[in-house]
């Protein structure tokens, strides 16, 4: 099935080669090329027991090589079945891309129809079973794990943002796609998949149709991507870690608001400590209430007015006074399963006025940040 393509590269000795020229030319790094029987060997055949999860990308599973290494094996699903170049290229970019708080990609499997990614196993699973999982699954997070948990995944996505060449719009932060290793460190997963799916077919298509919670509404409604939908995520993401609580699975109130909205009806009211997980009975208060509204200077309605990664990871990292006068409201895009939840319409909602174009807002009191946006918006019809 292999066919030309493998005719391309060097003739391997073991089960594992290192590509040095994929079909056509194409150079790659350093890519791990993993047979396909070596990976079935690994997973027991692709035993049902050893899966550990599936999303829209296709199935994980646990695997075990010959010498003890533990990986997570992601066969990637139909519709990924781009040609090999294209998917060459795809995966040349996410192999050169390390950093300590991202889940290390080690190598693929492209054999006949198989598109086959092998990435670091991370034991403790996903922040999403961690925190939102069910009993079984749960883990008590104190206080210092969250807010690491937080400032380690905003420093990959600063990484990812500003220094991977060349630089990636994640497009799907959500408790899923953290990892969390043996002391709890987070990972950033799936960086770059969304590439090796064409655009009109990948699964995010029905992540919109069906909101889950996390997208930026320019991005869901217009298709507009930037760094700053990866920033709106992240900030949901943060509200989630500190509250404990699903954004796509809880409702709160008479209203049935969902997170973001919550925190802010929360911090109008003045009560913002309100949000914090019941289960965290020991907590600094100064520093949990500035993560918060970290976490609502990024989920701001206006793409603009929120912060750059970078300036994020200083917001958490530092006691910096933030400039609350700066702070507008969020705005969340309600796709069809919020129905449930609020029972609005499939569209954006929010608080204020329409959106006015303002210049972005320092969100720093002292700082000589200029958060002018520099952020190229590429069009993506929303998937
Ligand atoms: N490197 C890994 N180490 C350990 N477990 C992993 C790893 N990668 C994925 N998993 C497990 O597999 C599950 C499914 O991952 P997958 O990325 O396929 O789906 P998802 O994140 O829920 O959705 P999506 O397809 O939108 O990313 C994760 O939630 C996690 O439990
Ligand atoms: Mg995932």
């Amino acid at each position: 099935m292999s066919g030309g393509f493998f005719g391309a590269f060097r003739c391997c000795k073991g089960d594992i080669d290192t590509i040095q020229t994929g079909a056509e030319g194409i150079p790659t790094n350093n890519v791990r090329l993993f047979s396909y029987n070596l990976l079935r060997s690994a997973t027991g055949n692709f035993h049902p027991t050893n899966r550990i999860g599936g999303g829209g990308y296709g199935v994980v599973y646990k695997g075990v090589f010959k010498d003890g290494t533990q990986v997570a094996i992601k066969c990637l699903s139909a519709e990924s079945k781009q040609g090999t170049n294209e998917f060459l290229t795809e995966i040349n970019m996410i192999s050169n891309i390390r950093h300590p708080n991202l889940v290390e990609f080690i190598g693929c499997c492209i054999e006949g129809n198989h598109r086959i990614l092998v990435y670091e196993y991370l034991e403790n699973n996903s922040l999403a079973s961690a925190l939102l999982g069910s009993k079984s699954k749960h883990v008590a997070l104190d206080w210092p794990m969250r807010a690491a948990i937080c400032l380690g995944t905003a420093s990959g996505l600063v990484f990812l943002h500003e220094e991977a060449e060349p630089h990636v719009v994640h497009r799907d932060i959500k408790a899923s796609n953290i990892l969390l290793g043996r002391n709890f460190d987070p990972k950033i997963g799936d960086f770059g998949l969304a590439k090796l799916f064409p655009d009109n077919v990948t699964h995010l298509s029905t992540r919109v149709a069906g909101t889950d919670g996390y997208l930026a509404p320019e991005y869901a409604l217009l298709g507009q991507l930037t760094k700053k939908a990866d920033v709106y995520s992240f900030g949901v993401l943060m509200l989630e870690i500190i509250s404990g609580r699903s954004s796509s699975k809880s409702a709160f109130g008479e209203e049935l608001m969902v997170l973001v909205e919550w925190t802010w009806k929360l911090r109008e009211e003045k009560r913002l400590l309100e949000i914090v997980d019941p289960e965290l009975t020991a907590y600094p208060e100064g520093e949990v209430l500035r993560f918060i509204k970290v976490a609502l200077f990024c989920t701001q309605g206006s793409a603009h007015q929120r912060p750059t990664m970078r300036q994020v990871v200083e917001m958490l990292s530092k006691d910096v006074h933030l400039n609350e006068s700066a702070l507008t409201e969020p705005r969340i895009y309600r796709g069809r399963s919020s129905k449930q939840l609020g029972g609005a319409s499939s569209e954006e909602s929010s608080s204020s006025q329409a959106e006015k174009r303002k210049q972005p807002v320092n969100p720093f009191v002292n700082s000589s940040y200029s958060s002018q946006s520099s952020d190229s918006v590429t069009q993506m019809l929303p998937r």
